[in-house]
């Protein structure tokens, strides 16, 4: 199937109190502002909170994106559930605790902001444009409701017009409300997401007016089909013309066209064009191209608007599984949740470039945006940066997994739900695919598969051009009842064991693993003896990162990864998670304080686990890796067995302690993990050095690791991800700090308190240490380590200048950082 992208511009520009983004012609038809700023919020539902004469002076200013739960407290009693995981695999209720996190997310509360009279003139149409407001939102307009919507993940628009007074100061009020038990894992609260203002001519391109495909693309041209909608209120649209202007990288016009609206178009254009030599977008390579559409009436222009797409092709096909751009290929990709950790669910740009790069240095190619759909600055960054994204809409339908879960909005909103979901990001050339539920309960109802229908052919009807898969777990009854046979592409969740069975008796001759591993480790933190363990609790409520413990329903990396290495139809898999989030602190979800998940391949800081290295050295071919683990500090265990494991991309390596050789192993077929991990299973504990040498295919020495055991906490290192940040009071940079000996060895289990200070132009954002079982909190200026590190975030401000970040810690010598904001 020949395909084609493309994305809306989406506007990451940001300012004191109004943005205001012009397109890059001198007409003023499109205006955008980015309503971050200026405003006001409080929780609770004061009666006329939606009058513009309402006085919400008391009320907190803050700037959005904005997550009102994340500054806390933690509490165990938010939020309490008492549920039966059937997911899970419980047999009975069982009370759950911190399963969203803890944190005070439940409730009603009001933002309000004015929209100054310069922004909209009379004959002008304005729109307001939600990229998620969690959630139940109701907007008002100068005290009258405007619109509303309910799914707290869902971009909606909102036509405004009829409710603006032209030339005044007008109100916009936005009340939502969070109900108890109603998700799985911490939603955020609040406008966590931005909010547009869209002043167009009463002539103008809708909201997500483009639809952009390529349905030939070759070495030598490519098609593109670009359907552009117009409308106004007022004016004829038959006679109206569109020029579009294709543009390469480098921003060089490749091909054009103008066309004039009949009468029988029925307010579409649709042009085709020809690009010749395309471009290809992949992970590799992801190349973008904008179509830039500009509408007339007469020699008026009215409206000027820009897609972003690429040039790409994606196949599913029996036996030989998933090609993009001719060549076959897996997903190496992982399952996420929308929050940021520290941050909550308030979307941060710079935040989700700094996850993604992490990320695409392990060798990640693509994201699933488990269970529910993104900000669109994710789906922008996944274009700009390589990553193939499944963009999923739903962790329930009909029947209920939590009592206020999606099920009470299913039959009003799913459709309307669907179709914005696609519209806003069909024309995006990373999405892949798109997933129409997680692990639906309705997967076991007699006319479950029915609801599988409904919900794909609304995807296939706005977009003909993708395939859609669904996360199964239920085996037995979605092979039976027809449920894992209807879905384009049969999605298992930690099937590994009946790919094999099931590719046998399904019709279409591949699958994928929606969703896989889940195995669970604490940065940090080894526990003996080594051992596989489903389930395995501790009293200090973490597990182990020799990565061997895992859910009662889910496995070890290497488990998958064997099976993605040995059958062809399997087209790869999303690792259940990429970073820990906010809530469901399995295996620890019956008791607290535990508040977030331990399944990351990188901890709630965005700081590496083991695992990491484990990924890269099979996902990352263009690098080579060698780590090893535990660290060497363990004063007590002297003599004891304490297992060294190296993760690497090499074939061999021979572990020396203290310059004795502990012998030289090779990867090998014994097991699942001897696949894939060197391991020392019986080496015992000395303090002092311990060294892995490894070896090439040649035998060769390629590369050598050392870890020494650490003295006493002296000094602090900080290392920060950029120095150098866009002075926009929104970028942020993040600090690892770590707690070294007198010779810079890490103190792996230093847990001192940290204070932090920042001078400058920037201020201190947050922090996070990846202890799932802290109860600190992240705004708060200070923290203890977690086996010696922790991270500190700061932001610049919108004055250019130096930053510098001061860290303190008792019997310490402190140490500060300055970063440059331009
Ligand atoms: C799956 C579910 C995910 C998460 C995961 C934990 O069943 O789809 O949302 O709960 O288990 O292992």
């Amino acid at each position: 199937m020949y395909i084609l992208r493309a994305l809306k511009k989406t506007l990451f520009i940001s300012s004191v109190s109004v943005l205001l983004f012009t397109l890059q012609t001198s007409s003023q038809t499109r205006k955008e502002y980015l309503l971050q700023d200026n405003w006001k919020f409080t929780k609770g539902d004061p009666a006329n909170a939606a009058n513009p004469e309402f006085n919400a002076k008391a009320w907190e200013n803050i700037s959005i994106p904005h997550d009102w739960a994340i500054k806390g407290p933690f509490d165990g009693n938010n939020d309490v559930q008492y549920v039966q995981v059937i997911e899970n695999l419980e047999k009975t209720m069982h009370k759950k605790l911190g399963r969203t996190g803890g944190l005070p997310f439940i409730g009603t509360a009001w933002y309000r902001r004015n929209l100054s009279a310069s922004y909209f003139k009379a004959g002008q149409r304005a729109v307001l444009l939600f990229d998620g407001a969690m959630s139940y939102p109701k907007v008002f307009v100068n005290g009258k409701e405007a619109g509303h919507w309910a799914y707290g993940y869902s971009s909606f628009s909102i036509d405004i017009t009829s409710f603006l007074k032209p030339g005044e100061d007008n109100s916009l009020a936005v009340r939502l409300e969070n109900l108890p038990e109603a998700s799985r894992w911490y939603p955020g609260a609040g406008l966590y997401r931005n909010v547009h203002l869209i002043v167009t001519d009463d002539v103008h391109i809708p909201v997500w007016g483009t639809y952009v495909t390529t349905p030939v693309i070759n070495d030598a041209f490519a098609k593109v089909n670009i359907k552009t909608k117009v409308e106004s209120s007022t004016a004829a649209l038959a006679g109206l013309k569109l020029v579009t202007d294709i543009k390469d990288a480098s921003g060089k016009i490749v091909s054009t066209m103008s066309s004039v609206l009949a009468e029988t178009d029925q307010s579409q254009f649709e042009q085709q064009l020809i690009v010749k030599t395309p471009a290809l977008w992949s992970p590799e390579t992801p190349v973008l191209y904008t179509a830039v559409s500009r509408l007339y009436a007469g020699n008026d222009l009215k409206d000027q608007y820009e897609t972003t797409f690429g040039f790409r092709t994606i196949k599913f096909e029996p036996v030989k599984g998933f090609s993009l751009n001719g060549k076959y290929r897996k997903f190496k990709g992982v399952c996420n949740h929308h929050d940021l950790g520290p941050l909550g669910a308030a979307m941060n740009v710079s935040a989700l470039r700094r996850q993604l790069t992490i990320l695409k240095d392990m060798g990640c190619d693509a994201i699933r945006t488990s269970h529910n759909m993104p900000a669109p600055e994710l789906v922008k960054l996944c274009d700009e940066m390589g990553f193939m994204v499944m963009i999923e809409s739903f962790d329930e339908w009909k029947t209920p997994k939590v009592k206020n879960g999606y099920h009470v909005l299913f039959d009003e909103w799913a459709e309307k739900d669907i179709v914005n979901m696609v519209h806003r990001d069909r024309n995006n050339p990373s999405v892949i695919m798109w997933s129409i539920g997680n692990e639906v309960r309705d997967q076991d109802a007699v006319n479950g598969n029915k609801l599988i229908t409904f919900l794909q052919d609304i995807c296939h009807r706005e977009d003909p051009t993708r395939q859609v898969t669904m996360g199964m777990n239920h085996y037995d009854n979605v092979m039976n009842n027809n449920f894992a046979s209807a879905v384009d592409i049969p999605g298992f969740n930690y099937k590994p064991n009946l790919y094999e069975s099931a590719n046998t008796r399904l019709p279409q001759g591949f699958l994928l693993g929606t969703e896989t591993v889940s195995t669970v480790s604490s940065r940090g933190v080894y526990k003996f003896p080594v051992a596989f363990a489903a389930m395995k609790l501790y009293p200090d409520r973490q597990s182990s990162s020799y990565d061997f413990e895992f859910c009662e329903w889910s496995q070890v990396p290497d488990d998958e990864f064997a099976k993605q290495d040995s059958l062809e139809f399997v087209t790869g898999e999303f690792v259940w998670t990429g970073f820990d989030y906010l809530g469901e602190p399995t295996p620890y979800d019956e008791v607290w304080p535990s508040h977030s998940s331990y399944f990351g391949i990188l901890d709630l800081a965005g700081l590496p686990k083991d695992r990491y290295y484990l990924y890269r050295s099979k996902w990352n071919t263009e690098k080579p890796t060698l780590h090893i683990l535990p660290h060497w500090t363990f004063p007590g265990r002297e003599g004891q067995v304490t297992p060294v494991f190296a993760y690497t991309s090499y074939p061999s390596a021979e572990l020396f302690i203290n310059g004795k050789s502990m012998g030289r192993l090779s990867k090998n077929k014994s097991s699942n993990t001897s696949k894939y991990r060197l391991m020392w299973k019986d080496v015992k504990y000395e303090a002092g050095t311990i060294k892995v040498i490894a070896y090439d295919q040649n035998g060769k020495a390629a590369a050598e690791e050392t870890v020494h055991t650490a003295g006493k906490p002296d000094h602090l290192v900080l290392e920060a991800d950029r120095r150098e940040l866009t002075a926009d009071g929104r970028d942020l940079s993040y600090i690892t700090a770590k707690i070294v000996d007198k010779d810079g060895n890490l103190c792996p289990d230093a847990e001192n308190e940290l204070t932090f200070n920042v001078s400058g132009a920037g201020s201190y954002k947050v922090v996070a240490n990846g202890d799932a079982t802290s109860l600190e909190m992240f705004h708060l200026n200070h923290m203890k380590a977690f086996h010696g590190m922790l991270v500190v975030t700061v932001q610049s401000s919108l004055k250019a200048g130096e930053l510098t970040l001061g860290v303190t810690g008792k019997k310490l010598k402190k140490n500060s950082l300055t970063i440059q904001t331009k």
